[in-house]
């Protein structure tokens, strides 16, 4: 047997709460969750079952369900496998954090989808920094039941291995495509915007805000505009983008994006909350309460 996989969680320095990442795949020591793991997710999995009704979208909802996941207990990785494997060809494994970027973008490039193993505390259920158990198996897994949603993973894994041999400003614009549909996409649906972006859909909070509140821009999908765009990681969004379907998604981003990464070089970002004029505004924010400090 192996070794108890660690914990590896961001690490409070005297620069702040700084990222720690790991590149070890894990077998996932469900023995070994306390009650109070199990009760955390239980807690979390209710909450959110409420708030997503008529919040995400129609593939969250229904994918969801095919897991059978329930409050119960924390999913074994190994009972969703079969499910995934056979609808999409994609498979869960155990990591201990985050991982570097090349070797997370290989996974995706593999339909292998990295899964921490350990849940946050009960002191972090409205907000923990990095990636659990929580936001990656109920937030990010029911899309990869999603044949297109799933080529779309695939495909940004690809895309990353691609990136990250072209230069690190490949990467940023990458990432922000990553940020603002795989974990903040909003997508319009026949009875307005619903959510798909798997960093909404893991917090209450902010499905709420992302929908409900004025504060924040809505604003249709466009490829390099987003490429451009700074954004928050320790506040809700400024701004979410909308794609019409997942086809969209995947056919504006299927072109090779080396020319785009060029042309980008020479340009400016773009503020998280800024609003252009070429933009198709479906709400135009208030800014109320938005933080004045720097966006990433
Ligand atoms: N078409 C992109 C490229 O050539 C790859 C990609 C696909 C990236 C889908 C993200 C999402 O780099
Ligand atoms: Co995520």
């Amino acid at each position: 047997m192996n070794a108890q996989p660690r914990r590896v969680e961001h690490q409070q320095t005297d620069k702040g709460n700084v990222p720690v990442y790991t590149t070890a795949v894990v077998e996932q020591p469900w023995a070994s969750y306390s009650s109070e793991d199990h009760q955390v997710w239980a807690q979390l999995f209710e909450r959110q079952q409420k708030v997503l009704v008529d919040r995400a979208c129609d593939e969250f909802l229904e994918n969801q369900q095919r897991f059978g996941m329930t409050p119960d207990a924390i999913p074994k990785f190994d009972d969703l496998n079969p499910v995934l494997k056979k609808a999409t060809g994609w498979e869960l494994i155990g990591v201990e954090g985050l991982l570097p970027e090349l070797t997370f973008f290989d996974h995706l490039a593999n339909r292998r989808f990295p899964v921490t193993w350990w849940i946050r505390r009960p002191d972090q259920i409205d907000y923990i920094s990095e990636p659990d158990l929580f936001h990656d198996l109920f937030g990010h897994v029911p899309l990869l039941l999603n044949p297109i949603f799933a080529d779309y993973m695939q495909a940004y894994g690809r895309g990353g291995v691609k990136a990250h041999g072209i230069g690190a400003e490949a990467l940023v614009n990458l990432t922000r495509l990553y940020w603002y549909t795989v974990e903040f996409g909003l997508i319009k649906q026949r009875d307005g915007l619903r959510i798909y972006g798997s960093g909404i859909v893991s917090s209450k909070g902010e499905s709420i805000y992302s929908l409900e509140s004025e504060s924040p821009n809505r604003i249709g999908f466009d490829l390099k505009r987003i490429m451009r765009t700074r954004y928050r990681i320790d506040t809700f969004q400024k701004t979410y983008f909308v794609i019409d379907s997942f086809e969209q998604l995947m056919d504006a981003t299927k072109p090779d994006f080396t020319p785009i990464y060029a042309e980008l070089a020479n340009g400016e970002s773009l503020p998280a909350g800024k609003v252009l004029d070429s933009d198709r505004v479906f709400h135009r924010g208030t800014g109320e309460g938005w933080a004045t400090d720097g966006d990433v």
